[in-house]
């Protein structure tokens, strides 16, 4: 029994002392072998040797466990170009109903009432079975022109845009400009295919809009104050889906707008690109770019085909449950966007004195202009 024991040991001594000699780690050949050396000695070595080697695989370990993090560093750099996209601007009137163009019933009158914001304190609903509605052909199909005609003019002659330049030189307003009808009401939208470039800086080559609010046919708004909505966006972005409001202008203004481009740009899949979420690549599976806007859009107009089958071109507040459509809709940022930053400046427009001289030429006053 002991014999055995004794011999065992031995052997396994033996594998040991012929490992430490000969393997490749260096230090392990000074814990064995010539045992006359010093105990002292041997432990010291053994600390050094077993602190390397925890230190080792700690760091090993680290190292896998921060590769399949997928680490990302972030740079910020600005690159100077000689000529860059002049962004799109989306201007809305808050007022875009034109009160003298729709018929002056009381039904009709409620009705607009009740798709408006002060639909929470006047309460009226809506009598559907009143004739006039089916006389005013309410229940026709309506197609844009027919809506269209409810609103104030945008691009037409004595519409919102009265005059547009850029690089000093007046702009061809049908061909620059795209009237857009979004649920607050017709807009228009400069540049909407990005064709104007620019290689200058400052306001006075840019686009310089001279637009007139007809706050005179004021009608249920789309809020409740007046004035304009602007809002500087790419071009192939709908400003209304990203949940943009941009800056609001008052009547009676002149104001400057300079505007600060940054462009994003994130790693795919598998790396995190904010918080702990993944960005969507610019291509989508059918190899058209992906917007993060038009991708509520889709999401929206497929709740409401699903609900009542029809699209419509404004639509009625409360009629589905906003904050339960956008947490459904699997839209997450794109991994390459553009943004716009906007500072301003105002100024009073036209000045007293001004609005004298237009009072005298023109034979109007209080002219509400915005540049
Ligand atoms: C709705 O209009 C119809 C037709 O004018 C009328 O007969 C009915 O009483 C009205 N209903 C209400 C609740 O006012
Ligand atoms: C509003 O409608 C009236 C009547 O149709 C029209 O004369 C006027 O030009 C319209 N105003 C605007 C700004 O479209
Ligand atoms: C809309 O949906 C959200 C989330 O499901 C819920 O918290 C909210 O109360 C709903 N609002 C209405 C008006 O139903």
């Amino acid at each position: 029994m002991m014999n055995t024991e004794r011999k065992n040991i031995s052997t396994i001594g033996d594998i040991w002392n012929e490992f430490s000699q000969n393997t490749g780690f260096h230090g392990v050949n000074k814990l064995s072998g010539i045992t006359s050396r010093h105990k002292i000695r041997l432990l010291l070595w053994t600390c050094v040797i077993l602190s390397c080697g925890i230190y080792l695989t700690v760091t090993v370990v680290e190292e896998i466990k921060n590769y399949y993090r997928y680490p990302t560093t972030m740079t910020q750099y600005t690159k100077p170009q000689n000529e860059i996209e002049f962004p799109s601007v989306t201007v809305c009137n808050l007022n875009s109903l034109n009160k003298s163009a729709i018929k002056n019933y009381l039904e009709i009158d409620n009705y607009y009432s009740s798709i408006s914001p002060f639909a929470t304190y006047s309460n009226v609903a809506t009598n559907w079975s009143d004739p006039i509605f089916e006389q005013e052909g309410f229940y026709l199909d309506r197609t844009l022109e027919d809506v269209m005609t409810d609103q104030k003019y945008i691009l037409d002659p004595d519409g919102l845009l009265v005059y547009a330049s850029f690089h000093l030189s007046s702009l061809d307003i049908k061909k620059y400009f795209k009237v857009k009808l979004t649920p607050n009401g017709a807009c228009f939208t400069s540049n909407p295919d990005m064709k104007i470039k620019t290689n200058h800086v400052g306001s006075v080559f840019h686009l310089t809009l001279l637009l007139d609010l007809d706050s005179a046919n004021n009608y249920y708004g789309s809020s409740y104050g007046e004035g304009l909505q602007f809002i500087v966006h790419d071009s192939k972005e709908d400003p209304v889906f990203e949940g943009k409001s941009g800056f609001y202008v008052e009547p009676g203004r002149e104001v400057f707008a300079s505007v600060h481009k940054t462009q994003f740009e994130y790693l795919p899949k598998p790396y995190e690109a904010m918080g702990n979420m993944y960005c969507r690549d610019h291509t989508n599976d059918d190899g058209s770019e992906y917007y993060r806007s038009s991708c509520y859009k889709d999401c929206l107009s497929t709740f409401l085909l699903d609900r009542c089958n029809c699209l419509p071109y404004t639509h009625n507040r409360g009629f589905y449950n906003q904050t339960e459509l956008f947490i459904n809709c699997d839209c997450p940022l794109p991994c390459k966007y553009t943004h716009y930053d906007v500072s301003l400046t105002s100024s009073l427009f036209p000045s007293d004195f001004y609005s004298k001289k237009i009072f005298d030429v023109i034979g109007a006053e209080d002219l509400d202009y915005y540049r």
